[in-house]
């Protein structure tokens, strides 16, 4: 009997982390996800049986804080923002196949037979943990993993930790992860993080895990002993077999597309994925994903994304003003994959203008136009083509077998200029052959009406080609084009393999005119009301350019002692710990251009080279400032002034206009810490 044809179908399993419930979901949030979203549609229009998961990380002490705060329970706050999630994912066209959620019922019973089972056969005991713990990342931490005393992942403040805990036997599986990744070249990718996880992590050798907590009660509770909650990661990790039904009563989706092709993350959690998910899949006794990627980060003003910052990446807003496709188109092109790469205004108004408005959208609306005025908007079956479209046909089934070697491998920003060179080509095509030229002899010389046909076909042909080859990163662009050729109720035209192939546009097809599929934008006019809106954003982070500014003035002391008085303002030693400080020497000074106040400072605080934009203008000139040693803030979040960044803060003293340093009695280095 012949096989069931779905059952041939190769399957591909891509995976998102699961996200932390955020109210404040950035561009850099959807960054992932957009990328996956491309893989996943790419492989399904290659015939793969795709399996797409994304989903939310709901438990933790960080949500039951937060959910106390707005006094309502963790699930009740979780499940707001969860609704949210998905409907920015909607938004994004992002078409995943699951969402999961750490709270789903299926999960948690999934979860907790998966602790059950690792405890009865030895990988899970019980003993004591002590160390520290950062409540942000979630994280323990020995004393040695400390970097200054502080959270080596985010560098915040951590808390002495001691309490029962159930550890898994991480260390155990050491020389087979290491094993393991070195015999798998392509498990860790691209190649740098897989040095990084051998050479800092895994060969220094590896600590038992703590897997379980007593101190807070929102998360999967242990069935034997049920003071404890499953600690974040097994819970989190395990969401990519607990949502096809692994540990359900029906695995049948495990069976079929369990090993993963790709868990795709972002660089800070691949030691997680690379490390503790291996470990914790061995000791299940299953087989490895084929792959973890680690993406690098967008970042903005110089540092890793955040909408505390207040910055104007709000994906929502962005999506609304230049639509998704734009968004998506931007969000994978700018950055080459792997490496982290900076978020502007500027470079995703530029993009749009000049890739997607200029070269693509010119193209599109250039040749309907030209098929509508010369032919009637009909093709011609009579069509001479010469040396140029064949030599463009060849481009093409280059173009498309590149692509694939891209998409295959995950990089996506070459993948699409390779579909751009398709773009240019054509542009390129339409210069060289003139049809304006032709068409004025057209009427009455048939070789050259015939030309010109061919050089309409040929035009039509790549766009067609391009329709088909941009779908997995712009999901709406390619109806807008084929609604334009005419061929909108065609699909077999425009199927995944139909870009390599010439010749498929059907002589006869009308062509429509449409609207312009990315109007170009002003940039100047744009930036300004991408500024106000970053304005606006950044007073409801509680943060602004006066509060950011380089230099702590009585001005802001002052209005402390009011709110101290008010009784708002206590602090407690713990909160001025969380202040970071360090003498930092003055390298170089220069007025800000077109302010009377600013100076733009560069500074060495110990081999940490910053840039602070201080108010100091008035008092100090730039020459006098070099070589001072000030006192710098280091980790106050970056901010932008009149364009400037500055990174920090240099303290001062004021008394009415007079304002003074706050400089270092005797001789201390540059780096020294204040305390
Ligand atoms: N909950 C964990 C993952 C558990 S997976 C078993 C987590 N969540 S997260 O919400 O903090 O991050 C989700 C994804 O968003 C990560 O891949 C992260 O790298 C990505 N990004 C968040 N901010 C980003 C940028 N600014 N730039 C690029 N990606 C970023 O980690």
């Amino acid at each position: 009997m012949a096989e069931n044809k779905e059952n041939e179908r190769k399957t591909y399993y891509i995976t998102t982390p699961i996200y932390y419930p955020s109210g404040n979901m950035h561009i850099g949030h959807s960054y992932t996800t957009v990328a996956a979203d491309a893989e996943a549609r790419y492989r399904r229009l290659k015939g793969y049986d795709v399996m797409f998961l994304t989903g939310t990380d709901e438990h933790g002490q960080k949500i039951q804080r937060k959910a106390a705060e707005k006094g309502v329970t963790p699930k009740e706050y979780v499940d707001e923002i969860v609704a949210n999630t998905k409907e920015l994912w909607k938004l994004m066209n992002v078409s995943n196949d699951q969402f999961i959620r750490t709270t789903d019922d299926f999960h948690v019973k999934a979860v907790q037979k998966i602790f059950k089972k690792l405890y009865d056969q030895g990988d899970i005991y019980k003993s004591e943990y002590e160390g520290w713990y950062c409540t942000p990342c979630e994280s323990f931490w020995t004393e040695t993993q400390l970097v200054d005393g502080k959270c080596p992942d985010c560098g915040r403040p951590v808390e002495r930790t001691r309490e029962e805990s159930y550890f898994f036997r991480l260390s155990k599986y050491q020389q087979r992860l290491i094993d393991f990744i070195e015999s798998h070249p392509d498990f860790i990718q691209p190649v740098s993080r897989k040095n990084e996880m051998l050479n800092n992590f895994l060969r220094p050798g590896l600590e038992d895990l703590c897997v379980s907590r007593t101190s807070f009660d929102w998360g999967i509770p242990v069935t034997f002993d049920e003071k404890h909650v499953v600690y974040v990661w097994v819970d989190a990790l395990s969401n990519y077999i607990t949502a096809l039904g692994y540990g359900s009563d029906d695995d049948s989706r495990f069976k079929k597309y369990w090993p993963a092709q790709v868990h795709l993350v972002g660089k800070e959690i691949v030691r997680f994925h690379t490390i503790i998910w291996p470990a914790l899949l061995m000791a299940l006794d299953l087989p490895l994903p084929e792959q973890v990627y680690g993406h690098g980060w967008l970042l903005i003003d110089g540092g890793k994304m955040s909408k505390s910052k207040g910055n104007v990446v709000d994906p929502r807003i962005l999506c609304a003003k230049y639509g998704c496709d734009a968004i998506r188109y931007f969000l994978l092109r700018e950055v080459p994959f792997g490496s982290d790469g900076v978020f502007t205004n500027e470079a995703l108004i530029g993009r749009i203008n000049a890739d997607l408005a200029n070269d693509l959208g010119n193209l599109v609306s250039r040749t309907v136009s030209m098929q509508l005025k010369y032919f009637g908007g009909v093709q011609s079956a009579d069509k001479v083509f010469a040396d140029a479209d064949n030599e463009i046909r060849g481009l093409f089934k280059e173009i498309y077998d590149n692509v694939q070697v891209q998409m295959d491998a995950l990089q996506f920003p070459t993948a699409l200029v390779e579909i751009w060179r398709g773009v240019s080509r054509l542009n390129k095509f339409i210069d060289e052959t003139a049809p304006w030229v032709l068409a004025k002899t057209a009427d009455t010389v048939k070789a050259d009406k015939d030309r010109l046909a061919g050089v309409m076909y040929t035009l039509l042909e790549g766009i067609r080609a391009i329709s088909v080859l941009i779908e997995p990163f712009m999901p709406e662009t390619p109806a807008k084009i084929r609604e334009q050729l005419g061929i909108a109720e065609r699909p077999e035209l425009t199927a995944w393999e139909t870009a390599a192939q010439w010749g498929v546009y059907p002589d006869g097809t009308e062509v429509k005119k449409g609207e312009a599929l990315f109007p170009r934008i002003d940039p100047q006019k744009e930036l300004e009301e991408l500024e106000k809106i970053n304005a606006l954003a950044k007073e409801k982070a509680g943060g602004s350019d006066k509060a950011n500014c380089g230099t702590k003035t009585a001005e802001n002391g002052e209005a402390s002692a009011q709110q101290e008085e008010e009784g708002a303002n206590l602090i407690t030693i713990d909160d001025f710990a969380k202040v970071q400080m360090k003498v930092a020497c003055v390298e170089s000074a220069e007025r800000l251009e077109g302010s009377d106040k600013l100076l733009i400072l560069k500074l060495d605080a110990g081999g940490e080279k910053r840039q602070v934009v201080s108010g100091i203008a008035k008092q100090y000139s730039p020459e006098e400032m070099i070589g001072k040693k000030v006192i710098l803030i280091t980790n106050l979040q970056s901010a932008v002034l009149r364009g400037v960044t500055s990174e920090g803060m240099i303290l001062a003293a004021t008394k009415g206009k007079k304002l003074v340093l706050l400089t270092v009695d005797g001789d201390i280095p540059a780096g020294a810490k204040i305390s």
